[in-house]
């Protein structure tokens, strides 16, 4: 009697910004498929029936328990696993990065479950409250951590967010043809290039009076010495004149 051998179908998937085909059975999981097939061992599988959220993959950006999904059902879709979650500077996600700093995990079975589901949260609802950030993580189990640091960690996760979304005000300002430096400079009509033109402008009229203190000590180079520091009054030349021709004896 001859084995009986399965039927496979060839199945092209998008996993995380790649391109894969595979041969499988109608019957494999996507979970089995993508660690098995693929090498992606980052989806764990613990209950293998849809209860301990282990095997979460992100589904056309949706949380989607995979083992409870056909791989051949995955034909076109974008999947992405805990894998694929880094940003494309390969610094950790936001959701990644409030889990290290706020210690939201122990063994880390269910981390990669957590990590995904917490990921398409934070898209739906971007500034969750703390009973919020309960409820998104409800449908995921964990053994170890008693959940406190988890949902420390979605609120963690949504303030990295908004920080890494906002633009930093000084580069922000340099780098826009709009702040008001780069405005400032190239208009004609700002308050700089305007006092630099104008005859009336203080600078302007300063160099020009006789009366200014610029003009005055260019005069003054004419003078001895010791009569810029002390200027003469009216009556000092007249004394020295007089004391010079011996009129004042
Ligand atoms: S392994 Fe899929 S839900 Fe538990
Ligand atoms: S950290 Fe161990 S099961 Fe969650």
């Amino acid at each position: 009697m001859s084995p009986v051998t399965e039927q496979t179908h060839r199945v092209a998937l998008r996993v995380n910004g790649g391109h894969y085909e595979i041969d499988v059975p109608a019957r494999r999981l996507l979970s089995d498929a993508l660690r098995a097939d693929l090498g992606l061992t980052g989806t764990h599988v613990g209950c293998e029936h849809g209860v301990c959220g282990a095997c979460t993959v992100l589904v056309d950006g949706r949380p989607m328990r995979s083992c409870l999904m056909f791989a051949v059902s995955a034909q076109g879709l974008e999947i992405t696993t805990v894998e694929g979650l880094t940003e494309a500077d390969d610094r950790m996600s936001p959701v990644q990065q409030a889990f290290q700093d706020c210690h939201g995990l122990q063994c880390g079975f269910c981390t990669p479950g957590f990590l995904t589901t917490i990921t398409a949260g934070l898209e739906d609802n971007p500034e969750p409250t703390r009973e919020e950030a309960r409820e998104m993580i409800a449908g995921n189990l964990c053994r170890c951590t008693g959940y406190q640091n988890i949902v420390e960690s979605v609120l963690r996760a949504a303030q990295i967010t908004r920080e890494r979304a906002a633009p930093e005000p000084l580069v922000e300002a340099e780098r826009s043809d709009d702040s008001p430096l780069v405005e400032a400079e190239r208009s004609d009509d700002s308050p700089l290039v305007e006092a630099e033109r104008s005859d009336d402008s203080p600078l302007v009229e300063a160099e020009r009076s006789d009366d200014s203190p610029l003009a005055e000590a260019e005069r003054s180079d004419d003078r001895d010495p010791g009569s810029r520091s002390q200027p003469r009054s009216s009556a000092a030349p007249r004394a020295a004149d007089e004391a010079e021709s011996g009129e004042g004896a």
